[in-house]
């Protein structure tokens, strides 16, 4: 990886900083209306945060992790170093056990562990600056690996496309650049003039929330859609190309993302658009044989019951509320990453990550 700069990781003006031993937030719940900073001094209330979504993407869960893991050894800070190392590997667990799908998140976790085993045990003050160390790699790698992807992703975005994105994959669900949206917001900046089209993506509004509202802050053009228009916009010859993030790649290339990408990836194929999908290294999970494989987190029944606090189907009405899907990898045409776009067969390719 390139070497940190002089700057500080994770400073404020990121949507995740740690500062004086608190983590602070941005609580994505509160977006577009609000931009209001949450701040953590335990795993618990970070794991809270996590469950909840007030801090969301799979890349951004994995740094508040790290330092969920760090605010855990602070807490013992006083009792020694056998203390400090067994408070990190609370931490460890029940952060863990927070949401199961995002590779980044036990990336981050096995990374963490891996500072806890290494050296010798030493003060706990020593312990407690390894896994501060070894936190802000984990932020600092996250933000240099979405840099070198969203600039390798430019070959793909060609003058004047139109890209169609499903939930939300810039900045705020990393800690600086994005992934996929980082990839469109650069090809703006870049002044290749592109527009974005953003599915709204139901049930909790990523799309409209967040996505539009970080296109809105770099002055993208953007329009949003309702999810079950993209059929039809496709329709109508106004995507050019589909592009998303990921929290999961198996493998052989099948990639989970938020629910509703596999549909928007067929949507593609049968309207002869070229899907891509945008993600680090971090997102890879070369154990994982397939999609068949990766576990996908099922949400509460109240996220499709209601929406902004208004009832959207009778109070009882039986519920499926899966957070994800697995987009199969015949559907995906290229996986940007930061050691470049990566063809199928992806079994092959993806070993660059081995
Ligand atoms: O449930 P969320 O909002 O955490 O889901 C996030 C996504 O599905 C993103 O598209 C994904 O994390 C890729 S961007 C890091």
């Amino acid at each position: 990886m390139p070497e940190s700069g002089p700057e500080p990781i994770c400073k404020p003006g990121d949507s995740i900083f740690f500062q004086d031993g608190t983590l602070f937030m941005l609580d994505q719940t509160a977006l577009p209306a609000l931009t209001v900073f949450i701040e953590h001094t335990t795993p618990e209330e970070v794991i809270e945060s996590i469950k909840r979504l007030a801090v969301r993407g799979a890349m951004a869960i994995g740094v508040a992790g790290a330092y969920g893991v760090l605010l855990g050894a602070l807490s013992a800070r006083g009792k020694g170093a056998e203390a400090v190392a067994d408070a990190a590997r609370d931490a460890i667990a029940s952060i863990g056990a927070s949401r199961p799908t995002a590779r980044n998140l036990f990336w981050a976790l096995e990374r963490m562990e891996q500072a806890l085993a290494e050296g010798a045990a030493g003060s706990a003050d020593e312990l407690v600056g390894r896994l501060h160390d070894r936190a802000d790699e984990i932020a600092l790698e996250t933000i240099e690996t979405n840099r070198l992807l969203v600039e390798a992703g430019q070959e793909l975005i060609g003058e004047g496309m139109r890209v169609l994105t499903h939930c939300n994959s810039g900045p705020l669900a990393a800690l600086r650049y994005g992934s996929a949206l980082g990839v469109l917001i650069e090809a703006h900046r870049l002044g290749k003039g592109i527009h974005v089209y953003v599915d709204e993506t139901r049930p909790l509004l990523q799309g409209s929330r967040l996505t539009a509202w970080e296109l809105s802050t770099a002055g993208v053009p953007y329009t949003v859609i309702p999810d079950n228009a993209a059929g039809f916009v496709m329709k109508q010859g106004m995507i050019d190309a589909v592009m998303t993030g990921a929290d999961r790649i198996a493998a052989n290339g099948d990639a989970a993302n938020k629910i509703g990408t596999y549909g928007v990836a067929v949507l593609a194929r049968a309207h002869g658009l070229p899907f891509y999908i945008a993600a680090p290294g971090s997102t890879v999970d070369l154990a994982c044989p397939s999609g068949d494989e990766i576990v996908i987190e099922e949400r509460s029944p109240g996220e499709v019951r209601y929406c902004g606090g208004q009832p959207t189907a009778p109070r009882s009405a039986p519920v499926y509320n899966p957070a994800f899907d697995v987009t199969p990898a015949g559907y995906i045409e290229a996986l940007v990453t930061e050691k470049g776009v990566l063809r199928p067969p992806y079994e092959k390719t993806l070993q660059v990550f081995r």
